[in-house]
């Protein structure tokens, strides 16, 4: 079983041997790996059952060690890095030959970031080789936001998982890429805001995959989902509607007479997105455990961190 623990030599030790360590990030934690080391990677790819047409983050600590692993990183990229780095924002950036298929899925595009938690951060600037790490949570299942959420799923298959609290941000990072004509493209909503990355680079192209056209991977249309089923509607509606039934409702601020307490998960009573996101996970997942049949929440406002909400709402209740 994994020892849970604050050992930043012990985590580098394991990865510098080629082994796998849960690592924390501020968006959710991330099961890591050398990412120069193909072993290292297809361990990655069976401890989450993942498939392999679905390719890795390569995470480092600073700019000059992403120079390494990329051929070139256009203007864009670079205010956006400048502004952002570390932080919830992943850049797709064209890969030097070095940098194995595998970490790629054979995409001529390598995905980067510079995390922010501090833990990770002092990690990686002890090991010369950037980190893999996809979200540390078995392929489709919601990802883990604290160190005990992947020690409940993945604590058999790693020997270590390094606690960095509570993640800060709570959802994955945003993923951004460049066309040809350098032109910015958002795959994948998340942690950082697309207003903050207008304010940067102009306005920006959504790319965001709702079909389960695999090319388009991490971003199939099923993900991030509980095992029970996830309905999204009205709730002043829903609720009264189902009153016999057994079910759980999260909720954005509101909460419902008539629902006992342990059967409603309020993500913000001040109606914060941001105090959303970082609650979303951990209140999927302690839904999931309990003993109902299935879950019901809303449609969050479409602004700020409500529109990565959004997203991962819509594919968690998709199957
Ligand atoms: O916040 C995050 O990004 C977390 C933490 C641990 O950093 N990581 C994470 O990794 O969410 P993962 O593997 O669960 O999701 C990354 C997604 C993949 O599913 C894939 O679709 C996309 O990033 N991706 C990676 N490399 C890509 C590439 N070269 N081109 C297009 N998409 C890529
Ligand atoms: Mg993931």
């Amino acid at each position: 079983m994994a020892e849970i623990g604050t050992n930043i030599e012990q985590a580098a030790a394991l990865l510098k041997a080629g082994k796998l360590v849960a690592i924390p990030t501020e968006t959710v934690y991330g099961l890591a790996g050398n990412a120069l080391d193909e072993s290292a990677i297809l361990d990655i790819f069976k401890v989450k059952k993942r498939p392999k047409f679905d390719p890795l983050i390569a995470h480092t600590d600073s700019l000059e060690k992403i120079k390494g692993i990329v051929t070139h990183i256009p203007d864009k990229a670079l205010m956006l890095a400048e502004a952002f780095w570390p932080g919830p924002l992943t850049i797709l950036l064209n890969k030097k030959p070095h940098i194995p298929d595998i970490l790629t899925s054979g995409l001529s595009d390598v995905a980067v970031r510079i995390p922010r938690h501090p833990l990770t951060h002092s990690l990686l600037s002890q090991l010369d080789f950037p980190l893999a790490a996809p979200s540390a949570n078995p392929f489709g299942y919601i990802s883990p936001t604290s160190a005990q959420h992947v020690h409940d799923q993945l604590g058999a298959h790693i020997p270590y998982i390094l606690d960095g609290g509570n993640c800060s941000v709570g959802i994955e990072s945003t993923i951004i890429g460049f066309n040809e004509q350098e032109q910015p493209i958002v795959y994948r909503l998340g942690g950082k805001k697309i207003d903050d990355i207008e304010q940067v680079v102009g306005k920006v192209k959504l790319r965001i995959n709702h079909s389960s056209d695999p090319i388009a991977p991490g971003m199939l249309k099923s993900h991030y989902a509980p095992s029970k089923r996830l309905i999204i509607g009205n709730l002043t509606e829903l609720v009264p509607r189902f009153h016999k039934r057994n079910f759980g409702v999260i909720s954005f601020h509101q909460s419902f007479e008539g629902l006992t307490a342990d059967r409603q998960i309020i993500l913000s009573k001040t109606r914060n997105l941001d105090e959303a996101a970082r609650q979303l996970f951990g209140a999927l997942r302690t839904m999931d455990q309990k003993d109902v049949e299935f879950i019901i929440t809303e449609k969050f406002p479409d602004m700020g961190l409500g529109q990565a909400i959004n997203d991962r709402l819509k594919r968690a209740a998709t199957r």
